[in-house]
């Protein structure tokens, strides 16, 4: 690998580069075992079976995602997309994008009320707000590219479809979900009948059985993402349910229609691909801003002496603290101007990346807040943008980082009548209108703009880490809206130049800093020194976030042994399951936080 000036190897490996990295691969010793970590135990379990049945990563994380779709509709979905990271133990590691897509149809004038502001109601609960889904035809085809070979689609299918026919007892964390959600389910009749039997939201305990969702997941695995989803009855259902709700809301504008549907393509794309302290770090590249995010981010800090700002448990210093959130600042306002999608708008990645960009940021980085700093501008002299995540490892090597999403919970709202899947909401993940910000109070510009066919763009970070000798050492992801960015950054700097272990970086306290707005908001956790430190010695406008927390990191990690350790963040009700090994106890709702 070329490691250029600064310490910093930043830009997309050339080919020669990860054919050296494919081939030391070989020499990692291999992990004493597969894992499997999200956030349903009984998705766990589906693709612990899969491994267990000679399975690789690519075909567990399939079938583990199918299961959420099931067991944890809050964001496990049909009706939504996401990205997927397949990292092999030899030959270069893919992204799969198969993120939902605005349809051929769409003004963003549809979305302004009388006085032009943007409606949140349009981008975030109408049939407006829905993409194109990308699951089905996203699954699919990591299976086909990627599966071993060694089990067809319809296996992979067939924990779901039990999950679905059988039915599973809805835990706490699923019941206390459906309470908050109760209002905006209700809205939809067929969501009300899923959700609310009898006017109330499925409580804690109950056997809950869907037939119509197994129905849909039967025709997925009998004829394929095309024929089955695509086309046929559940795209007749899809639309009509759409137009449905368009009548029965007064809605004006559109939403996918057939030819929409039939013309969805999932894309392959090189992922990028950076170092950082000696290690190697595998990200999704636009139309998501993860990757490219966190390796500006990882970059800037890179150059600084974050090892000699260590406090007595690892954990990073005041003065470090306040390096990550000037990083996150700069990066989030790249973020805001140049990412988008990238058949659609031209997102200047090796710019972002460039050693000069980030060595400017870096030296730009002072022991104060610098809440007013600006984009990435094209440089006029000589000199011249309610989710969940899957980690998966087998025991071969290979891994599967896969980050899927309705965007909110529960998506739009919406249900396919007679097929049981909820529609996602991403279109709110456009800026609408520049400057306006979206649900998770991003803004965005022209970069991002809602246009028709184009695709949203995304925080989710898919990430795996390799080590020097070409093994995997981390693949971590997590749902949180642009909180996924800064949760993943943290847990991979405080492993990696904290030196603290995978449980440790998880739990602890997280950050958020995203540029707009300026101030940076902490979950509870940080000592009151390190509070007064940042708020006095460096100015950093801080909002302490009272008891919310912030992402859902699910992580595995394999030491220089071949040890695996599989981590699903305390904060809410996944486990880490390991392939010969009974499951940890689930945790109980509400205890998500000490
Ligand atoms: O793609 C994105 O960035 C958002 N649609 C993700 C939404 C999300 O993570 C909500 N989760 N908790």
């Amino acid at each position: 690998m070329a490691r250029l000036a600064l310490g910093v190897c930043l830009l997309l490996l050339p080919a020669s580069c990860r054919g050296a990295r494919d081939r030391e691969a070989a020499e990692a010793p291999r992990p004493e075992r597969g894992a499997v970590v999200a956030e349903h135990p009984l998705a766990v379990e589906a693709g612990l079976a899969i491994l267990d049945r000679g399975g690789n990563a690519a075909d567990a994380a399939v079938a583990t995602a199918l299961a959420l779709a099931v067991v944890y509709p809050q964001a496990g979905n049909l009706g939504g997309g996401g990205f997927a990271l397949w990292v092999p133990r030899e030959g270069a590691p893919t992204s799969l994008d198969f993120r939902e897509t605005a349809p051929a149809v769409v003004d963003p004038a549809w979305y302004l009320d009388e006085e032009g502001h943007v409606d949140p109601d349009r981008s975030r609960r109408s049939p407006m707000a829905v993409g194109v889904p990308g699951t089905p035809a996203g699954l699919e085809e990591l299976h086909r590219r990627h599966g071993s070979g060694r089990l067809t689609f319809a296996e992979l299918c067939a924990p779901a479809l039990r999950l679905a026919r059988e039915g599973f007892v809805v835990d706490d964390w699923l019941a206390r979900s459906l309470e908050e959600a109760a209002e905006l389910l209700s809205r939809d009749p067929a969501a009300a009948r899923l959700f609310l039997p009898g006017g109330r939201p499925l409580a804690e305990g109950a056997l809950w059985v869907q037939e119509d969702l197994a129905r849909a997941l039967e025709l997925l695995a009998e004829r394929g993402a095309q024929e089955g989803f695509y086309r046929g009855p559940v795209a007749e259902a899809l639309v009509a349910s759409l137009e449905e709700a368009r009548e029965r809301t007064g809605v004006r504008g559109a939403g996918p229609d057939r030819q929409d549907l039939t013309g969805y393509r999932v894309a392959w794309r090189e992922p990028l691909v950076g170092a950082f302290l000696g290690h190697e770090v595998i990200g999704m590249g636009p139309p998501s801003s993860g990757g490219l995010v966190l390796l500006q981010v990882l970059s800037v800090l890179e150059g600084m002496p974050l090892r000699a700002e260590r406090e007595a448990d690892g954990g990073p210093t005041p003065r470090a603290l306040h390096w990550w959130i000037e990083a996150l600042r700069r990066a989030f306002a790249d973020r805001a101007t140049h990412m988008g999608d990238p058949d659609h708008h031209p997102v200047p990645v090796e710019q972002l990346l460039s050693p000069t960009w980030i060595a400017r940021r870096r030296i730009s980085i002072g022991e104060h807040a610098d809440p007013d700093v600006l984009p990435w501008a094209p440089d006029p002299g000589p000199e011249s943008g309610e989710t969940t995540h899957l980690s998966v490892l087998d025991a071969e090597g290979n891994a599967v980082s896969l980050t899927t999403t309705l965007n909110a919970s529960y998506g739009s709202g919406l249900v396919v009548e007679g097929f049981g899947f909820l529609l996602n909401n991403e279109l709110d993940d456009f800026s609408i209108l520049a400057g306006t910000p979206n649900m998770f109070g991003l803004v965005g510009a022209e970069a991002n703009q809602l246009r028709p066919l184009r695709r949203p763009l995304s925080s989710m970070t898919p990430t795996v880490v390799r080590a020097e000798d070409g093994g995997v050492r981390l693949v971590v992801g997590a749902p949180g809206g642009p909180r996924i960015i800064t949760a993943v950054f943290q847990v991979v700097v405080r492993v990696l130049a904290h030196g603290q272990g995978l449980e440790q970086a998880v739990s602890a306290p997280r950050l958020h800093q995203q540029w707009r707005p300026r101030v940076t908001r902490l979950e509870r956790g940080f000592g009151e020194e390190t509070l007064r430190a940042l708020r006095e010695v460096h100015g950093q406008p801080l909002e302490e976030a009272g008891n919310a927390t912030f992402a859902s990191v699910q992580a595995i990690e394999v030491g220089a042994g071949g040890e695996v350790r599989a981590v699903s963040d305390p904060r809410r009700g996944g486990v880490g399951g390991l392939q010969g090994r009974p499951l940890p106890a689930p945790r109980p709702a509400g205890t998500a936080w000490r």
